[in-house]
């Protein structure tokens, strides 16, 4: 299995548009040891040629342009991308959609009822695209159970609910259903190689930390550091947790569950303020010590 990271980024990305924190401005001004990065996608693929994309970001033109497998090859319209598959309804991960309204088919969208409700109502991008190329949206489970995508054949999907936060315009942002947000195991079928895949993940309920004991690679929630980090830089009060986020450090941190695993363990959807984007921080070293990666775009992980 191959993975491509498309972005790793958080929403507003690194650096953010209006962000002076040390973060942002070191990067700017050349005094971090530090990449920058897009916003959170991933595409994954068994052969190589065909693709499936994990969220549509609003960084994803310049994505896919990076990206030459998914070029054009046969045709005069024609995409390596073949489906979508949603892990919520926020901004950073369904934006993307409407950069891919050129399509000459209705996109192959698979979500939960709870995305295509908000993506119909809070933020009504299937409305928007019903106008131009259409979306053909596909339920997935929410307990675990196994999906496939047609002509995707090599690969199975196993989807299920997580704790985390649906997003601010959601009708149901303060009332929290199964499938405002998932995780999903994407199993090879040809090699048995799992990935879990999470970038959103507030909690490790017992069927997510079987999901990621039983994977070969974790490709999960790396967003903050600290509970209060925004609050420390200045920023928001916001705390990691309220946004269904949970920080690497601490006590039941998730540096505290990926050691456990004997996994490729790396941390994606990385908020730019965040000190492991720092190359040279003592969190970073942390991290290396652990034997835990921080994604970049552009990296390839085979399975
Ligand atoms: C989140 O996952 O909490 C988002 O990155 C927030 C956003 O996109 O504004
Ligand atoms: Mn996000
Ligand atoms: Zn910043």
């Amino acid at each position: 299995m191959i993975i491509r990271i498309l972005g790793a980024g958080a929403g507003g990305g690194f650096p953010q548009w209006n962000c002076n924190c040390r973060n942002c401005a070191g990067l700017r001004q050349g005094r971090l040891t530090a990449r920058s990065r897009t916003q959170s996608s991933i595409a994954v693929s068994s052969d190589g040629e065909r693709w499936v994309l994990f969220n549509t970001s609003p960084d994803i033109r310049t994505q896919l342009e990076q990206f030459p497998a998914s070029h054009p090859r046969h045709g005069i319209r024609d995409s390596g991308i073949k489906a979508i598959i949603l892990i919520d309804s926020q901004i950073d991960h369904t934006t993307g959609l409407l950069m891919l309204r050129e399509s000459t088919q209705p996109l192959d969208v698979y979500c939960s009822e709870m995305v295509r409700q908000d993506l119909t109502t809070g933020f009504p991008l299937f409305t928007m695209l019903s106008h131009y190329c259409g979306v053909n949206h596909h339920p997935v489970p929410l307990d675990g159970g196994a999906f496939t995508i047609p002509g995707i054949e090599d690969l199975r999907f196993h989807s299920h609910t997580l704790k985390s936060k649906a997003p601010p315009y959601s009708p149901h942002r303060h009332d929290p259903h199964d499938g405002d947000n998932i995780g999903v195991i994407i199993e090879q079928v040809s090699t048995g190689r799992r990935l879990y895949y999470a970038p959103g993940l507030g909690e490790i309920e017992p069927h997510v930390g079987a999901a990621m004991a039983s994977a070969d690679g974790v490709l999960v929630d790396g967003t903050f550091w600290q509970h209060d980090e925004m609050e420390r830089a200045g920023i928001s009060t916001k705390r990691a947790l309220d946004m269904g986020h949970l920080p690497q450090s601490g006590a039941g941190g998730m540096i505290e569950h990926l050691q456990a695993l004997k996994a490729r363990r790396i941390l994606i959807h990385i908020n730019n303020t965040n000190p492991i984007l720092d190359e040279n921080s003592g969190e970073r070293r942390i991290l290396n010590d652990a034997g835990i990666e921080v994604a970049h775009d552009g990296l390839e992980i085979h399975l």
